[in-house]
């Protein structure tokens, strides 16, 4: 079996899978400057939207394609003439321009979708590939459901695709119904009987609807693909794409079990991810993977100990890193002693045993009618104004 290189492409499809679903509809505007802070991030191939769409999709990836540039800018398609005309003219003003052309693979899809037989589909993605080489050098097929396809129709699709000239093959997980040790052995196989595997690079593109998309991602990753696809914060259709930070940060931390890299530069994903909640509306859950508020906070007495001792006992990449100036160690109910003390350190008091003792216990009072202890609710309490006058 050939053997694939160590570098990853992060394929971004935040701007048309991810916006295409309830609740994370942009402006042209705003497209545009996402696209810019993807840019920014590192990703390999930005995929700006599906021209034919709408005129405002249209028109949003032909300004991505003009202004946004350190990264390929991919356009969706059908299988049809119309949508692969419209990719090729938006485009045009591209530094390394993609169009990326699917058709439905799986039996369902085939009779409820497209009516079509498996003949039929092959024709239609052979003038679609075809037909998207004639505008550029960088061609992505995908079967859609390509999971739940039958592996022989697979390959003889996959084969055409390759034959008209695709150089990216992409494996959608298009329901979220695969498991990680499924989705590695098909990687596997379609490496091993595509002819000419090794001039085209795989790609995973998997959804959440089990909660797996990360990990199908990275299971994927193992069987050879060298191409990934997501979104930030894991946006996209239902329950969403594979999370890029989390997918990119599986990579880093776990360099040495998968051996690979990526070009993100890591401590811009909070940022990123914060640009896209600002654009959206739409906040990312306290106990996000990566960029949630509470990623890199500690609570819990033991733990917060275990954290002033040595910071790796709870902590398994450094919040910098992903773009937090800091772990946080929030004084609330569970905390203890020792995180008490730390923090009146920090702020400029030493207190003996007695001291500390009270300021803990009026601090704990305090916790009864609110989350968490702020600094200045602790300057207050060392000043002896308990706020119970
Ligand atoms: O989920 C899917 O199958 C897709 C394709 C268009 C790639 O988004
Ligand atoms: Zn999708």
């Amino acid at each position: 079996m050939n053997s694939p290189n160590n570098r990853i492409r992060i394929f971004d499809t935040s701007l048309r899978d991810g916006e295409q679903s309830p609740g994370f509809t942009m402006s042209g505007a705003q497209k545009i400057a996402f696209a810019h802070a993807l840019a920014e991030l590192g990703v390999d191939v930005i995929e700006a939207g599906f021209p034919n769409s709408s005129p405002a999709d249209y028109s949003a990836v032909q300004t991505i394609a003009r202004d946004v540039r350190g990264a390929s800018i991919a356009a969706l398609a059908r299988c049809h003439e119309g949508d692969i005309e419209a990719c090729a003219r938006a485009l045009e003003r591209a530094e390394s321009p993609r169009i990326h052309v699917f058709i439905s693979s799986s039996p369902l899809h085939r009779q409820y979708k497209l009516n079509m037989s498996r003949e039929q589909v092959i024709e239609h993605a052979i003038m679609g590939v075809t037909l998207a080489r004639k505008h550029v050098d960088d061609v992505e097929f995908s079967a859609e459901d390509a999971f739940r396809t039958e592996r022989d129709f697979l390959v003889e699709l996959f084969n055409a695709a390759v034959a008209t000239g695709a150089t990216t093959l992409n494996v959608p997980d298009t329901v979220g119904y695969a498991t990680p040790d499924e989705i590695r052995e098909l990687f596997r196989y379609l490496r091993a009987n595509v002819q000419g595997a090794d001039g085209v690079v795989f790609s995973a593109h998997c959804h959440n609807d089990l909660g797996l998309a990360v990990a199908n991602s990275l299971a994927a990753i193992e069987g050879g693909a060298r191409q990934v696809e997501c979104t930030i914060n894991g946006i996209g259709e239902r329950a969403g794409n594979a999370a890029l930070e989390e997918l990119v940060m599986a990579l880093k931390v776990r360099q040495g079990w998968y051996g690979v890299d990526t070009g993100i530069t890591t401590p811009k994903l909070l940022d990123t991810s914060r640009l896209l909640s600002r654009i959206t509306g739409i906040q990312v859950q306290r106990n996000k993977a990566i960029v949630g508020l509470n990623a890199f906070a500690h609570e819990s007495g033991i733990h917060q100990h275990g954290m002033l001792k040595n910071r790796d006992t709870y902590e398994i990449m450094h919040p910098q890193d992903v773009g937090w100036p800091a772990s946080q160690l929030v004084l609330g109910r569970h905390s203890g002693r020792a995180a008490v003390a730390d923090r009146l350190r920090a702020l400029g008091h030493v207190l003996d045993d007695a001291q500390l003792d009270l300021v803990i216990a009026q601090a704990k009072a305090l916790t009864h009618t609110q989350h968490v202890v702020s600094d200045a609710d602790l300057l207050r309490l060392v000043a002896g104004d308990h706020g119970d006058t």
